[in-house]
């Protein structure tokens, strides 16, 4: 069974044809990472104009990159939310035209569960219960995954999510944009990440994350510098620090609630020290999908979709956008 899945949440806009779940067919990605750069950021109205005039095209390839036709495609997978609303909104009225015209199942799907569906398309397909820690620009939440569909949030941000101060602290250092590729990559220059000890928010007794002190840390020991300092030194202690917490609270709670897999999500899980770190100190099976499926796409959008599809859950032509949609 063929699943078309759309991807519009944010600044990528996305199309793939994805088989049972688990066999990529296509998978197209259209960034708009050159044209925010500018602006140090994204900024929302440009993002759901460059949807409009990517969303045709971008799907059309996806199409035919997988050589299907419609009468191949069971449903079409869309991300409803979380998200930016004007982005969603492109990526929603494609899917909800697409789907009438061809008299096709829609599914929404929330673009955190997709996320954790990149992990079923590699070779390794993850068994339950699992514990997902999903880190991306909005979010940092630590999911306990009984079953498809199943989900127990146990932990979140209380504040900044791990992606968005990968983002803010690469722009204090002044290393570039978008900010978690950009200080991995200067990190690799750093010899003495060990001379900036930073803080590391514990928040004993709970699996919720903090991570806006740490980047208090890095704005005070970066503007009190005497003299200046590689920036790669900096960028590399604070790496360390949010993947030290990360690590921590993923294993600990993978072993309290005694699970069989941990699996890693969303585009701070394209981070090679935060990969190599949980699986090192896990005794329990880590899967983490290559970097290309961790950022956002739509072929785990479609993976998601396939499996709500097959339990039945579709959505109606009057399926709206939610900005702030949870999970679990
Ligand atoms: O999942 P994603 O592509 O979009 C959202 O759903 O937010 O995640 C984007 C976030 C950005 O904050 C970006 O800086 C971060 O993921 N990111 C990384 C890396 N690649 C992307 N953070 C750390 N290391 C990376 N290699
Ligand atoms: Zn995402």
């Amino acid at each position: 069974m063929k699943i078309l899945g759309i991807e519009s949440s944010c600044d990528e806009t996305a199309a793939a044809v994805v088989e049972n779940g688990v066999k990529i067919f296509s998978n197209v990605v259209a960034s708009q990472v050159d044209i925010h750069a500018r602006y140090g950021g994204i900024v929302p109205e440009v993002a759901s104009r460059q949807h409009l005039l990517s969303i045709t095209p971008i799907v059309q390839k996806a199409m035919d990159d997988a050589q299907v036709g419609w009468k191949d495609i069971s449903a079409i997978a869309v991300t409803s939310g979380p998200g930016l609303a004007g982005s969603l909104l492109v990526g929603l009225s494609m899917a909800k035209t697409l789907a009438w015209a061809h008299r096709l199942s829609l599914v929404g799907v929330n673009h955190l569960e997709g996320h954790i569906y990149a992990n079923w398309l590699i070779d390794d397909v993850p068994g339950f219960p699992l514990i997902c820690l999903i880190v991306s620009g909005g979010h940092s939440d630590l999911i306990l995954m009984r079953g498809h569909g199943d989900y127990v949030r146990l932990g979140c941000t209380r504040d900044d999510a791990a992606g968005e101060a990968f983002d803010k602290v690469a722009r204090i250092l002044g290393v570039g944009y978008p900010g978690g590729p950009a200080i991995e990559k200067v990190s690799r220059d750093s010899a003495n990440s060990a001379d900036y000890p930073l803080p590391r928010a514990w928040l004993k007794g709970s699996y919720d994350f903090s991570f806006s002190g740490l980047k208090t840390a890095v704005l005070r020991l970066f503007n009190c510098l005497d003299e200046p300092k590689p920036a790669s030194d900096i960028a590399a202690s604070f790496q360390e620090a949010v993947v030290d917490v990360l690590a921590a609270k993923t294993i600990e709670v993978a072993r309290n609630y005694k699970v069989k897999r941990i699996v890693i999500a969303g585009g701070v899980a394209a981070n090679k020290l935060l990969r190599k770190t949980v699986q090192e100190r896990s005794t329990i099976p880590v899967s983490c999908p290559p970097p290309a499926l961790c950022t956002d796409n739509a072929a785990m959008i479609a993976a998601c979709g396939y499996f709500r599809f097959k339990q039945g859950v579709t959505s109606g032509l009057g399926l709206d956008v939610e900005p702030n949609l949870k999970l679990g």
